[in-house]
């Protein structure tokens, strides 16, 4: 993509231009063009792609009107801002300050391959845009505060990532096969969930994609999360935490989930007051009717404020926001299992694999790349001995989109993600006989300094500090199970039959 830039600003100073001062604001233009806008460009770059104040300038009593333009380098707005840091001394000299600087026409020409029916988008600044002959032409309406804001090189990386999308619209998510483990014996066919429901152990609840789980069910989540305990992060060192359930933007717009998570949100509002006289009408509206009175609630509520719970681990990281970690501190190694996590699923949602409302462990650590790496590394080695020697399950692992990634709105493989070989993220999947499917049941993902980055945690020695998470699916860990050995405990690998226990009936409906 060639990029051009083009920019009128009037620079504003606190007293009218003298004859001397027009003189010394003259040469330094031309002393600009030369030598300051140049100044860390690659050799070889075409002149004509370097930033530089081009036109006559003009002199209007307290206003210096200049136009500036550029290729990809030196910009239009950075050539404007390393113009106004040394103009400043300079004119200071005549007793001249600049007061301000007032952003004319602003305009980005992008010429390039577009796809066929690619639409310019709905962008904040644009106000007008024009595709022709290759050329796409935006003209923004910014201020000063926008340009320093770097919005131009904003706007024009979205751009990008659009044509990009538009272009590539097929593109899957990266699979790619690391382990199997090979078949493993099966004792039934059927689809577990409708296997819980008619025996008791489970019922759908009211909202979309939830379920209530009855004893027996939760039977088995416990034993789940025992054999995680004692298994895998027990042994590894890892201490429970219990992280915020209600997400504020805040952490999502650091995680990069503001990004792209909003079709699947389960939003959060509050009460635009507390007071009870304020809600009277529309709890009497329902006592009176019987419906609850939702399109005035509407008026009366503020937000959202944020969403429910998705992925787990943003809301741990206000925890060591903005903090240096004590080298002797790392690795820290902490969980969460005290809550739900909640999406708005698109149709696909199916029995207990696919929900919106979902209990998982989430395991996560930060310390050196090397640390990182290195629990990632035994968090598999754990992982491997429970499916293999504990649930005796037939299942699988893949490298595949980083969830992060996955998560902003963005496809493809790792590589676009521009991070190192070991960042990314692992799926685990086991096979389920009735629908001949594999089911990702958890992940371990290496996320690289993406989270101390966005959160801005530091290492005491300096080295650059990496994190990780796995989470765990309680509803997918006992959906992979039951699919392939059945509701029968007497059928369960040992060790899982003698922590579950004999399923518990409770409810004798009538
Ligand atoms: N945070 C990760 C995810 O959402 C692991 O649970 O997939
Ligand atoms: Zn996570």
């Amino acid at each position: 993509m060639q990029l051009r830039f083009r920019l009128e600003a009037g620079l504003r100073f606190s007293a009218p231009f003298t004859p001397e001062a027009e003189l010394a604001a003259r040469a330094l233009i031309d002393e600009a063009n030369r030598v300051l806008f140049m100044r860390g460009v690659p050799k070889g770059v075409d002149q004509a792609d370097v930033g530089r104040i081009t036109g006559t300038p003009e002199f209007r009593e307290n206003v210096l009107l200049l136009t500036f333009e550029s290729g990809a380098y030196t910009r239009a707005h950075d050539a404007l801002f390393r113009f106004r840091k040394q103009v400043a001394p300079t004119l200071g000299k005549f007793r001249m300050g600049i007061r301000e600087i007032d952003v004319g026409a602003y305009t980005i020409s992008m010429k390039g391959d577009f796809p066929e029916d690619f639409r310019v988008p709905n962008l904040p600044f644009i106000t007008g845009s024009v595709l022709s002959d290759g050329t796409l032409t935006l003209s923004l309406t910014v201020s000063a505060a926008d340009l320093e804001n770097r919005i131009p090189d904003r706007l024009v990386r979205l751009v990008e990532e659009k044509i990009e999308a538009a272009t590539y619209g097929g593109k899957s998510e990266h699979w790619e096969l690391v382990f199997e483990s090979g078949k493993k014996p099966r004792h039934f066919t059927e689809d577990p969930t409708a296997a819980m429901v008619e025996r008791g152990w489970i019922k759908h609840a009211p909202a979309r994609g939830q379920w209530i789980f009855g004893p027996q069910a939760v039977q088995l989540f416990r034993a789940f999360e025992q054999i995680v305990v004692d298994e895998i992060i027990g042994p590894l060192g890892f201490s429970e935490m219990v992280f915020p359930k209600m997400v504020p933007w805040e952490v999502w717009m650091r995680s990069g989930h503001a990004k792209g998570v909003y079709p699947e949100i389960y939003y959060i509002c509050t009460p635009k007051t507390r007071d009870a006289s304020y809600w009277e009408d529309i709890a009497d509206y329902f006592k009176v009717t019987g419906e609850v009175w939702i399109e005035e609630i509407r008026n009366r509520i503020d937000g959202p404020i944020g969403g429910m719970c998705y992925a787990q681990c943003p809301p741990f990281w206000p925890f060591v926001q903005g903090e240096t970690l004590a080298n002797d501190c790392l690795p820290i190694r902490v969980f969460d299992r005290s809550g739900t996590s909640h999406r708005y699923e698109s149709g696909g949602i199916h029995g207990i694999e696919r929900v919106d409302e979902f209990h998982r462990i989430e395991v996560l650590w930060l310390g050196t790349a090397e640390q990182t790496v290195e629990i990632a590394d035994r968090l598999h080695e754990a992982y491997t001995h429970v499916f293999e020697n504990i649930l005796e399950l037939e299942w699988r692992s893949a490298q595949v989109t980083p969830w992060f990634m996955a998560q902003e709105g963005m496809v493809g493989d790792q590589a676009a993600c521009g991070c190192g070989e070991r960042i990314g993220t692992t799926d685990y999947e086991a096979f389920l006989p009735y629908s001949e499917s594999w089911l990702e049941f958890q992940n371990v993902s290496i996320n690289g300094d993406k989270y101390p980055k966005g959160f801005n945690v530091k290492i005491q020695s300096g080295a650059e500090c990496w994190s990780g998470c796995s989470g765990i699916g309680l509803e997918r860990w006992t959906a992979a199970f039951l699919a392939q050995k059945g509701l029968d405990y007497e059928k369960w690998p040992e060790k899982v039959a003698k922590l579950v226990g004999e399923p518990k009936n409770l409810f004798t409906f009538l």
